[in-house]
């Protein structure tokens, strides 16, 4: 059993560039077993880019991502599958099938990857909806819920096969404050009673503030990291005037004016 706050990922020297346009350079930051792990940073400083480099879909440029030790962009490519098929992933969208019910949303990994019997499916299908706060909900369609309860199967789509880290980019986007804070204290929840680590690509400030155990915060300006770890520290702590004005929305840091 692998123990809390040992390294899971590491990041390494880091840059990824789309053709000749250079996203973000030099990154470094280790994310840890158990932390709920927040990568922050204004809308277009490449915080979407970093996590689809970590989910395999977008080559560095330079530098190394290690996961458990193994360099993922070293590997052969089956080898890197291997290792991505144990990642849970939520994409931005929350993208369900809007032909099928909200239990074969939920199934379809485990439907197209395993061959987990039936009847143990609609357990693990009816476990994963209980924990999301959506039990009864399994003969729904998507477009019979309301946006939260979407958020909240794609979910438990991502949690379906047990993952140790689960990803998540922008999982409340387009949700009202309120269902925001739902949806995050549901995700801390479950990290915390699973223990499973979970990486986040936000620019919502009450989601870094409330839920994140520890962070990295890329600076647009500089395409680099210039700040991380407990973000309610990193506010205390820091110096850097956008890191200020992006955890207290106050843009007179700018410019060292306050
Ligand atoms: N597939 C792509 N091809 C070319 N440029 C891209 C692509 N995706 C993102 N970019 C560019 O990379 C930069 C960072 O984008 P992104 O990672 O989406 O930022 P964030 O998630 O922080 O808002 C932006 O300038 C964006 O236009
Ligand atoms: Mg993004």
């Amino acid at each position: 059993m692998k123990k809390a706050n040992e390294p899971f990922i590491q990041v390494k020297n880091l840059s990824i560039a789309y053709g000749d346009n250079l996203v973000v350079r030099d990154l470094n930051f280790t994310i840890n077993r158990g932390d709920v792990f927040v990568i922050m940073g204004m809308s277009g400083c490449g915080k979407s880019t970093v996590m689809r480099s970590i989910i395999g879909l977008v080559r560095p440029s330079a530098g190394h991502i290690l996961i458990n030790g193994m360099d993922l962009w070293a590997l052969s490519e089956s080898e890197r599958s291997k290792i991505i098929e144990t990642f849970g992933i939520s994409y931005q969208s929350g993208a369900l099938f809007s032909s099928m019910t909200i239990y074969e949303n939920v199934a379809l990994p485990l439907e197209m990857k395993t061959d987990i019997p039936t009847s143990e499916i609609k357990k693990r299908v009816e476990e994963k909806l209980k924990l999301v706060g959506l039990s009864g909900f399994g003969d729904f369609y998507p477009n019979e819920i309301s946006g939260g309860m979407i958020k909240r199967t794609a979910l438990a789509r991502a949690m379906i096969t047990n993952p140790h880290i689960l990803f998540f980019d922008e999982p409340a986007s387009g949700l009202d404050p309120l269902r925001t804070k739902l949806l995050d204290d549901l995700i801390s929840d479950i990290s915390k009673k699973t223990g499973t680590t979970v990486v986040m690509v936000t620019h919502e400030l009450d989601s870094v503030m409330t839920i994140a155990t520890n962070s990295v915060f890329i600076d647009y300006e500089t395409k680099t990291v210039t700040g991380g770890g407990n973000p309610k520290t990193l506010l205390r702590t820091t110096k850097d005037d956008n890191i200020l004005a992006f955890l207290t929305r106050d843009k007179t840091h700018i410019g060292g004016k306050k």
